[in-house]
């Protein structure tokens, strides 16, 4: 693959380099930087993507190393609860802002990846099961980096969905997941925001490392796409540079000290190796350097304060409250004229509110929960609040810490209970093999609901954990998933009631490990791990097999309620329109988020039974209706014809719902969608059913194959073999027929047949 001309490419500045110099371009110059060759300047990049990792000293790809302080936002497991694509975008452009700052060209996100399984070690990074969640959200953290002048690395292109052998395992996935759920999202983000960069995973796909993989680097991404960005690997994804640079690989992460530069050199020397390739790779690092130069903005500062009071506000909408039962005659929450309050667990003191690994972020300031509280409830005149810690970082029990702990719950009149994963459950480099929360917190949790009924839990993780222990123990449950620097506040906000929690789930949450999609094939073995769901990924798995779920995706509660009617579907040019009335039936004003789900009974195609479609918000007084639209996009109800190796928009009558979560669908319409039918040329090996179907040889065809015509006449009538004829005959391929035919001249017959077959293919 050859240079071409792009705004990302600069042909200019490479024209007088030598071969040397060309490959010299295409690795990098140290951990974080890009070679500067002749006029053309190195850029910084660094990690993202929930804010930025700029390493003054020595630099490291597993976030060991201290890194000058920026804003934490929420990781995207928290930010993609949001469901909110303006805020996104807003964080994103202040990611921007702070990258022009500390002259950071480039910043090392979003992942968009799907979460496959609950168990995936680096969930936390990634925003949902479902594409069209993941895709979008990634769409709009792009183009707010981007808005400012920097770059974005779109990762991990493609199939990472485990950390387990992450640098050698293959996905190996049928070509419908693989369009369909996997690349969708990044397929998404590409046309919608054009990210400078996009970077390759560090696994296989069905064999072939994806540094090296033509179908995806050049094929998929660039043929399909018309992707005209910059592919860089993964920090150290590369195990053949020539291999790499052929399949349409531009820069290799980290510095190798030149030692791949001269392995291109020697290759096109030898004629293994086209020039032409490496001069495609130079020109966009050098296309890359212009941009990055052309953008900078020396001098730029950021309002910290006004960035942290962002991260309050992205992690106040990541909230998402998972159960409010009443204690009494009212709900738990929000806390109000509640009493004394103990607060209980190290979380609450020492939050955790990022994961582990490449995107760990040094923060400007840090709100504390248990201070936060502690704030708000002073200022609602509560009596006293005490804190006990229950249990250490360490999961080592301690039943002192316990005792306490119980103590301080039983003496208060409510109970604040801060539980959650630990920086060592779930971290970048290795998967969970569970879903428990530690040990010694579910002990505690125990203790402690025991001696205060009137206990809330916050629970901080980055992937999912079960939550059936906490619904067994507590009236109330709020999600804090990870929530940036911001999620103190946030978390008190919304448990004082200032903020009305808002947060939708993004993955669901299974009963049992064992229901989990991929369980059977998760991590794999032998550095295989085969998507034997296929294209039943999340909700769809357990909508298809009607399974019970612990919380079900799209799911969240609100201390309003939200009534949804008279859904009306218009069909247009580029997908479907919904537009329904939104109504808060409640006493607070709240945020809905609409989700429309849309299937397709009796499809010609294997699908689940709804999909997400589209999404939307709206923000409702008490008794307030609205009219919500929300989009519906052709693209996203496409589905990948392997026949013909495309995306088909299949016609029919289109089911929509729209609904609070996938499982709470409130309002029901179809809409036709004229959408193509896929046809095939006819052959010998076309079925009966499937000739007779055709308009033109359909009508001729018993007059080629008058054995045909018993079908036709007998049909359902003809009882004699116990079983339905028309059923039976009209699989069979019609080439195969002709031995059932009798026939003076068989090759007369065939011939006919095959004339006639060529002349319905004609017609088309
Ligand atoms: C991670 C990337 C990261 C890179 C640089 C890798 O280990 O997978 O997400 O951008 O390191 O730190």
């Amino acid at each position: 693959m050859g240079p071409t001309d792009s705004p990302y490419t600069d042909l200019e500045a490479i024209a007088g380099l030598t071969l040397e110099e060309k490959a010299s371009l295409g690795s990098g110059q140290s951990f974080w930087r890009t070679k500067a060759v002749g006029e053309i300047p190195g850029v910084l990049v660094t990690d993202g993507p929930h804010g930025l990792r700029k390493q003054e000293e020595k630099g490291d790809h597993l976030g060991m190393g201290g890194s000058v302080p920026a804003t934490c936002f929420p990781p995207a497991a928290g930010l993609g609860q949001t469901w909110d694509l303006d805020l996104v975008h807003r964080v994103g452009e202040a990611l921007g802002t702070e990258c022009q700052a500390e002259g950071v060209a480039v910043l090392l996100g979003p992942g968009v990846n799907i979460k496959r399984s609950p168990l995936g070690g680096r969930n936390f990074e990634y925003y949902s099961e479902d594409p069209l969640v993941a895709g979008a959200m990634g769409a709009a953290w792009i183009n707010g980096v981007q808005s400012q002048g920097v770059g974005t690395s779109l990762k991990h292109y493609a199939l990472n969905n485990q950390e387990d052998d992450r640098m050698r395992s293959s996905s190996d996935v049928d070509a419908r997941p693989l369009r369909e759920v996997y690349l969708r999202a990044f397929e998404r983000a590409v046309r919608d925001s054009r990210p400078w960069t996009v970077m390759c995973s560090y696994n296989r796909v069905n064999g072939v490392l994806v540094s090296q993989n033509a179908f995806l680097l050049a094929e998929v991404l660039v043929g399909e796409w018309d992707y005209e960005g910059l592919v860089v690997s993964d920090w150290g994804a590369v195990a053949d540079r020539v291999e790499a640079v052929r399949a349409g690989l531009d820069l290799q992460m980290p510095a190798d000290g030149g030692l791949s530069d001269a392995e291109v050199v020697d290759a096109v020397k030898n004629g293994v190796l086209d020039e032409a390739s490496v001069d495609r790779a130079a020109a966009r690092v050098a296309g890359l350097a212009a941009r990055a130069t052309a953008a900078a903005r020396p001098g730029t500062t950021f309002d910290a304060d006004a960035h942290h009071a962002l991260a309050r506000e992205a992690a106040a909408r990541s909230i998402v409250l998972l159960r409010n039962e009443p204690v009494g005659d009212a709900p738990l929450l929000p806390l109000t004229g509640t009493g004394s309050v103990a607060v209980i667990g190290e979380q609450a003191r020492t939050p955790r509110y990022q994961g582990g690994g490449s995107s760990h972020v040094n923060p400007t300031r840090l709100d504390v929960p248990l201070e936060e509280l502690t704030g708000a409830l002073d200022g609602q005149g509560v009596g006293s609040v005490t804190f006990a810690p229950g249990y250490t970082a360490s999961m080592v029990p301690d039943q002192a810490l316990v005792d306490e702990a119980v103590a301080a719950a039983a003496a208060a009149q409510t109970c604040v209970l801060f539980i959650g994963l630990t920086d060592g459950i779930e971290s970048e480099g290795y998967d969970r093999t569970d879903l428990q929360l530690p040990a010694d917190q579910l002990a505690l949790l125990e203790a402690v609901a025991a001696a205060q009924p009137r206990t809330v839990v916050v629970l901080t993780h980055g992937s999912v954990v079960d939550v059936a222990p906490l619904f067994a123990a507590v009236p109330a449950v709020v999600d804090g998933a990870l929530l940036g620097q911001g999620g103190g506040k946030a978390v008190a906000d919304v448990l004082t009631g200032v903020l009305n929690p808002s947060g939708r789930l993004t993955e669901t949450v299974p009963l049992r490990l064992a229901d989990t999609p991929a369980f059977l094939n998760f991590p794999g073995e032998h550095s295989h791990v085969r998507y034997g769901e296929g294209l039943f990924v999340g909700y769809k798995w357990y909508d298809a097999r009607d399974m019970e779920v612990a919380l079900p995706f799209g799911f969240g509660l609100s201390y309003t309620t939200f009534a949804h009617s008279g859904l009306a579907l218009a069909a247009g040019e580029g997908g479907v329109t919904a537009t329904v009335t939104v109504t808060n039936t409640g006493q607070r004003a709240g945020r809905e988020v609409v989700q429309a789900y849309v299937g397709l009974p009796g499809s010609a195609y294997q699908r689940a039974v709804r999909v997400l479609g589209g999404f939307a918000s709206v923000d409702l007084e008490p008794g307030e209706s609205r009219e919500v639209t929300v989009s519906i996009e052709h693209r996203d109800l496409e589905v990948w014809d392997e026949r013909v190796s495309r995306f088909v928009l299949e016609p029919g009558t289109y089911a929509v719902w729209t609904g609070s979560s996938s499982r709470d669908l409130h309002t029901f319409a179809e809409v036709e969608v004229a959408g193509e039918t896929v046809r095939l040329p006819l052959d010998l090996e076309s079925t009966l059913k499937e000739v007779l179907a055709d308009p033109y040889a359909g009508p001729r065809v018993a007059d080629a194959l008058p054995f045909a015509r018993s079908m036709e006449e007998s049909g359902n009538d003809d009882d004699s073999l116990g079983g339905d004829m028309a059923e039976m005959m009209g699989a069979i391929p019609v080439g195969r027929l002709l031995g059932f035919q009798p026939s003076d001249d068989p090759a007369a017959t065939k011939a006919a047949l095959v004339d006639l077959l060529e002349a319905a293919n004609a017609q088309h």
